[in-house]
This record gives structure tokens, sequence and C-alpha cells, in this order.
């Protein structure tokens, strides 16, 4: 498997500030999973809908003996609603922010002009609103939103600014699709809570990504979930700062991804370990049909939901696929980025992000080769998800070789171990400037990010 930041436990390295937490098991009291509400719309006509979301501080109460935290939500105290983007439509958002500072409002894996994307640019201070056109017009999925103002996304998002982004369609069926039913989001978490329960980012925070020792599901400890179909489908977000997941049954059963970042994978592809970097989702089939005893959901061996079953309604499932002719593994590369560092050196083709400079230009409508290289440095170096803004990718290669099942499908985000090479394809629909970085989100803050310039 890909080395993880687990492999750093206890070293924060030369230029850290803190530890990689090591994830414990909590023994907080269970509680049923909260499902983040669908948002809704404020109007909806033929051809738009309307929605609002506002980012504003609030407090939530993760632990049972009475300490309340300090946190950062969209539409509420923490995290945010699912927003549903149904294809072929256009979808117009008011944002608002009325945090204290300067926000963002990114629609991560949405494939929009640059000046509706909310990267660094568009900046949105204190008190301020402005509102977003999207013209939704790719494949149904599970994307995210989240802020990303320079200097400040990574405490942003550590406080609790996170929401879903659901790409629908009606002509998609025979899956699950009875949301908060048969078909729940699991945005999964590592958090460290000070001993008044507080989450103190400047306290915590690491260089090379701040982690925890406790792990939230949609934003809460122990977690459990009432099963009612034998068919459950997970949409699994890892919407961690850093920490990279490997999730697994306690049943030591195998799971069914079906859809990476951007849509269905080719095929569905049965797992036992579903492994997940910072930004990256999978959609996962867990089968409780032969099932009669609870099950958790293990992140790195730790349970953190236990999905309790009990009388279960029949599924009939149809799994639809994406099937796409595979562009060959040999095929030339138009671009060569190599990600390198850790802490507060690192750097993409050398380079730290500036907001003054363009690093690649392109066409609209040109499709492109990438090759993305880990090169490891002394210490070993560590994972890089490296993720583009504005795209879908396909990976065509990784160290020559075609990739897994599992990642044969649309993705954003893309796990590249120390020492690996990995071929993607991208095609450039849409133009303005887009950012491209890795997804630990302190490197990002420290300069691991690169503009991409796309002209008609
Ligand atoms: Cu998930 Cu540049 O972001
Ligand atoms: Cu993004
Ligand atoms: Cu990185």
């Amino acid at each position: 498997n890909m080395m993880g930041n687990d492999g750093m436990t206890g070293n924060g390295g030369p230029m850290g500030h803190g530890t990689t937490q090591a994830i414990e098991a909590s023994d907080e009291p269970e509680q049923s999973l909260p499902i983040p509400s669908p948002l809704k719309p404020d109007r909806v006509t033929d051809s738009t809908v309307y929605y609002t979301v506002v980012a504003d501080e609030g407090t939530s109460r993760f632990f049972q003996n009475g300490k309340s935290t300090e946190t950062l939500g969209y539409n509420g105290n923490l995290l945010g609603p699912m927003l549903e983007l149904p294809k072929g439509k256009t979808v117009v958002i008011d944002t608002i922010n009325r945090l204290d500072e300067p926000t963002t409002f990114h629609w991560h894996g949405l494939v929009i002009p640059a000046e509706m994307d909310g990267g660094p640019h568009q900046a949105i201070a204190a008190g301020d609103r402005a509102q977003v056109r999207l013209d939704i017009d790719q494949e149904p999925s599970t994307l995210w939103f989240h802020p990303h103002p320079m200097g400040a996304t990574a405490e942003q998002v550590y406080k609790g600014l996170a929401g879903l982004l659901y790409v629908t369609d009606d002509a998609q069926s025979g899956l699950p699709n009875d949301y908060g039913v048969d078909d729940i989001p699991l945005i999964v978490q590592d958090r460290l809570f000070t001993k008044d329960g507080e989450l103190d980012y400047d306290a915590h925070m690491n260089v090379d990504g701040t982690t925890g020792d406790t792990i939230l599901a949609n934003g809460a400890i122990n977690t459990t979930f009432d099963v009612q179909t034998e068919t459950l489908r997970v949409r699994l977000v890892n919407g961690s700062n850093a920490r990279d997941f490997d999730f697994t049954l306690s049943n030591g059963e195998n799971m069914t991804q079906i859809a990476a970042d951007g849509g269905l994978l080719e095929q569905p592809v049965s797992l036992k370990t579903i492994s997940l970097t910072p930004g990256e989702r999978a959609e996962v089939l867990i089968d409780f049909s032969e099932i009669e005893d609870d099950v958790a959901l293990e992140a790195d061996g730790v349970s953190f939901t236990t999905f309790r079953v009990g009388e279960l309604d029949k599924a009939s499932i149809d799994i639809p696929t994406s099937k796409k002719t595979p562009t060959p593994v040999n095929t030339k590369t138009d671009r060569q980025l190599t990600l390198f560092g850790m802490g507060n050196m690192v750097s993409i083709n050398g380079d730290t992000y500036d907001p003054d400079r363009i690093d690649i230009k392109v066409k609209q409508g040109d499709t492109e080769i990438w090759e993305i290289e880990n090169k490891p440095d002394m210490m070993g170096g560590m994972t890089h998800p490296f993720h583009i803004h504005g795209v879908q990718f396909r990976i065509i290669s990784r160290d020559g070789n075609p990739p897994a099942d599992y990642e044969k499908g649309w993705k954003d985000t893309v796990a590249v171990a120390p020492d690996e090479r990995v071929k993607i394809e991208l095609t450039f629909t849409e133009t303005g400037t887009f950012m491209y970085h890795c997804h630990i989100l302190e490197h990002e803050e420290n300069g691991m990010m690169g503009q991409l310039n796309v002209t008609e």
C-alpha cells in the first residue's frame, strides 16, 4: 500500500510544530450519526436552483460531559448542509461570509469557470457576500465545498467548514438513493481537542498537516446508524487536513466500491480496504443481507461508526457502470510536475505558490497527459494528494502500470506516494486561472500550489 502519514507517527520533522497523532478509540457514549440536512432551495425554476450558503461561527457539543467547542459551519454550527446540484441545471448560490476574516467558497470537483471556483483569488471579506452561477454539466458524483483563502484554508477547514455537493441526474437509477436512509454521506475527519474541549489550531498545527487522535463522522464522535435496507450506499469523504485513512469493516467482509471522486467506476470493485487521502472520495455499497450482528466501520483499525442491523428491507440493486476506452499507458507526456519536500520546504517543480505567476498555460479544449512525480528526500518523503481545480481527470498509469480498478473513474485528487510517478489525462473545458496543489492543507498553505491558466 501507499506510504501514508501514519509512518510519521511521533515525528513532526525537524521543522514540525507538532506530531502526527495516532488515532485512538474514543470512550464517548455512542450517539446516532448526524446526517447533514439537504439544503432547501430559496427558489426553483425550470432551469435554475437558487441557494444561500452562509459561513458562520458557532458552537458544537462533541462531548457528553458538557464541554462545548467553538466551531465554524455553513448554515449552522459545524460542517454544512448537502447541496443537490442537478445535472443540466444552473445553480445560483448566494455566498455570505459572517466570519471575522476573509474566506472563499470553493466547489471541490466541480467543472466550472475559474471565476466561480472560489479559489484564493475570490476572497470575500468579513461581512461581505457574492453570488456564483454554476452550470452543472458533469457526471453524478459526491463533491464537496470548503474554504480556500490563502493562509487560512487549513484553519477554517479544521474548525469545521466543509459541506457536501451531490451532482445528481434523474437518468441515473439502480443505486440506493434515499438520502439518509439507504444512501448516506460520511465526512471523516481527525481532530485533536484540548482538555477544555476546544479545537486549538494554533497549538496543534503541524507544518506537515495537522492531525488528531479523535475521529469525527459527519462531525460526531462514536456514531451509530440504523441500517434499514440490505444494501447501504455510503459516500466516504476524507475531509481531514492531512490524514490518509484505510477504511475496513470490523467483520472483515468486503465492500463494493462503485464510484471515485467524480463519478462511477468503469466497473464496481470488491475491496476489503478503501484507502483515501485528504480530499478524495469513494462511494461504496455495503451488503447487510447476510449479517445479523452490528458491524463497525473502522479507520486505520479503529471503529468509529457502528451499523446497527435490524429487520432489513429487500434491495434490488442494479449498478450502472461507465466504460471508457483506456488511454495507452505509454502515451507520451506533455508536462512533468515534480512534487518535493516536507514541512515548510515543499515545492512543485522547484517553486512555491506565487499569485502573480502563471505556472501552466493551456488552451480551452486541449487534452494533455501530465506525469506527476513525487521525488523522495533524504528522510523518504511522504504521500502528497495532488488536486487540480476545474477538471475531472483519468489516471492512466502508476509507475508505468495501469491503475487499479478502484481508480478507473473520474478523479480530481490523486495520491502520489514517495518515488512514484502517476500519469493522468486531462481535458480543459473551462477558462480562467485555476489552482493545483497538494491537498494536505498545510502543504498548500506552505506554497505547494501552482496556477493553471486556460484561455479561449
Ligand atoms: Cu479541495 Cu483547492 O481544494
Ligand atoms: Cu478543489
Ligand atoms: Cu503534500
